[in-house]
């Protein structure tokens, strides 16, 4: 049984004309479809992770995963229970099991509360154990993210480095002692020269403590050292999910094959020839019912605005592409 399942899911958000839309062109409201169809599934004790260009609906899943968003469209079962059918107990206990480390460590923290108050919140809202095991827990938390509470105890937010934050807003997710942690862009925000220790320490401590996890990234290298599985979306659709293997070393989709071909190689003999997107992502406001990706894709036909080929998450172990000219575009290759 997958921990989590995503069953068709859609997300759309309406795009309300302003005055001067309205005045000057009798202005319609528009829909953004943010997230479209989606069908996705994370087992317990996997790492799945989620890459693609800004606005392509990843923090959007991400919030409807977490239950912080209700889908449009389609079902969101945890453990076998849809997401929106909970009562508001089951819901409190959802948002306990899965839990999220934003990516802003600079506003995700309360900079009136103390490292402490912090870590404590969530078990004490939730009355998880008495006050004197909070406290043992949330010292030990602190220990386990390399912030030992003798040092960090009564610290405030605008005393702690980037670095030092987003360990506080870790071990705030972690001492909630979560099944599936969802960690939306946790290093984007952070220096380069710090985000290796962090990354390192969120894969020891997803060993030590068997959560599965949804890691979100622009970044492939980051992706490929952390991930068991990828989903790759354009546009609020996934285009293609698969072992982190098989998607890095045999992308199928040319939207998969131009990000990867785009990571940089630190060896200068080697010669790519990356494919050609023309054009720039768009905001998927009101967009044709085909591929998201056909305007930018040097294969498309007038087809592939028309057809839109939905993931199958019935096989996880599956190397999957939603492109529906697949195997003319590897017979024009050979
Ligand atoms: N509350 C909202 N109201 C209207 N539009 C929204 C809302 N939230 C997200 N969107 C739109 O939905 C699309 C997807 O946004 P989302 O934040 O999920 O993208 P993202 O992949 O997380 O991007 P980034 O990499 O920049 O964080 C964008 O076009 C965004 O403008
Ligand atoms: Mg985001």
């Amino acid at each position: 049984m997958a921990l989590l399942e995503l069953n068709n899911v859609s997300r759309h958000f309406e795009l309300r004309p302003g005055v001067v839309e309205r005045v000057l062109r009798g202005g319609k409201t528009r829909v953004i479809k943010a997230v479209e169809a989606i069908n996705l599934s994370v087992a317990k004790d996997e790492i799945l992770g989620i890459a693609g260009e800004s606005g392509c609906g990843k923090s959007t899943t991400c919030s409807m995963v977490a239950g912080l968003l209700p889908p449009s469209s389609g079902e969101v079962l945890y453990r076998d229970r849809n997401v929106g059918e909970m009562t508001s107990s089951e819901l409190n206990d959802h948002r306990r099991r899965v839990q999220m480390i934003f990516q802003d460590p600079y506003e995700s923290l309360n900079p009136r509360f103390r490292v402490s108050d912090i870590v404590s919140e969530g078990p004490r809202a939730l009355r998880l154990w008495g006050e004197r095991e909070i406290e043992e827990q949330v010292a030990a938390m602190l220990a386990g993210v390399g912030l030992p509470a003798g040092k960090y105890w009564d610290r405030y937010p605008h005393e702690l480095s980037g670095g030092e934050r987003q360990r506080v807003g870790i071990a705030s997710a972690l001492v909630m002692k979560p099944e599936l942690v969802v960690a939306d862009e946790p290093l984007s925000m952070l220096d380069v020269s710090i985000r290796a220790g962090i990354l390192d320490l969120l894969k020891e401590l997803s060993r030590q403590r068997n959560f599965a996890c949804i890691y979100v990234s622009h970044d492939l290298s980051i992706l490929a050292n952390i991930a068991d599985r990828l989903l790759i979306m354009y546009l609020g659709q996934a285009v293609e999910v698969g072992s982190v293997h098989d998607v890095i070393k045999n992308p199928k989709h040319p939207y998969t094959r131009a990000l990867i071909s785009a990571v940089p190689v630190p060896d200068p003999r080697v010669k790519r020839s990356p494919p050609k997107i023309v054009g720039e992502i768009s905001r998927p406001v009101d967009p044709p019912p085909g591929c998201r990706f056909a305007s930018r894709c040097p294969h498309a036909d007038q087809s592939c605005s028309e057809v839109f080929i939905k993931l199958d998450t019935n096989s996880p172990l599956a190397h999957q592409a939603a492109c529906h000219r697949l195997e003319q575009i590897n017979s024009e290759a050979t």
